[in-house]
């Protein structure tokens, strides 16, 4: 099996989650793989700008920070390029973005919803002023948000769990 983790990230932290998610879903799949599998699996974890198509891969999560409400434009790009391709194999997306409750609602973009998404996960932001660019600074001050990181390792693990039971359970119904 192939599967493709895909983030947009403008200061990093998703692509760090999309890290996590990818080495424990590569971790879970290496305890379960039988001896006699011809070919393993693998887990890509790549920046949403630089996959051109996913027709290679079996799974995909996508997953992008927010901001200003709204997902990165090469996350958003991707689905949109894709969308057909999506519907046809199992999806996760999620979003990166609110902190200590400061940050606007955790909007998870158009594709809250989607109903070809086997789900949307919200997972909470990272947000370290000193990296920021000034105009970012401005909308951080008029919001109020402070300094924090919220993201939850042993949550994203989770969700890989989970992931990775949602695979098994899909290919022992195949067979
Ligand atoms: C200018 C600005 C706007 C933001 N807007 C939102 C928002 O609308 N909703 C939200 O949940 N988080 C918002 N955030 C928080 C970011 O999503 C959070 O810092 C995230 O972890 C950044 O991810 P990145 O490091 O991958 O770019 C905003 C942060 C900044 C700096």
């Amino acid at each position: 099996m192939r599967i493709l983790i895909a983030t947009a990230s403008r200061h990093g932290s998703t692509r760090e989650i999309g890290q996590w998610l990818g080495s424990e879903i590569s971790a879970r799949l290496a305890d379960t793989a039988s001896s006699d599998t011809a070919s393993p699996d693998t887990v890509d974890v790549r920046d949403a700008a630089d996959v051109d198509n996913i027709a290679e891969y079996d799974a995909v999560v996508i997953g992008s920070a927010v901001y200003m409400g709204r997902w990165l434009g090469d996350a958003r790009s991707l689905v949109d390029r894709e969308q057909s391709e999506l519907e046809t194999r199992p999806v996760w997306l999620f979003s990166s973005g609110p902190i200590g409750g400061s940050t606007p609602s955790a909007t998870k973009s158009k594709w809250s919803e989607a109903s070809w998404a086997v789900e949307h996960k919200v997972f909470g932001g990272k947000l370290d002023r000193s990296t920021l660019s000034l105009f970012e600074r401005a909308v951080v001050r008029m919001i109020n948000a402070g300094d924090g990181d919220d993201r939850s390792r042993a949550e994203v693990d989770e969700w890989a769990g989970a992931i990775c039971g949602n695979l098994a359970a899909s290919a022992s119904g195949l067979r």
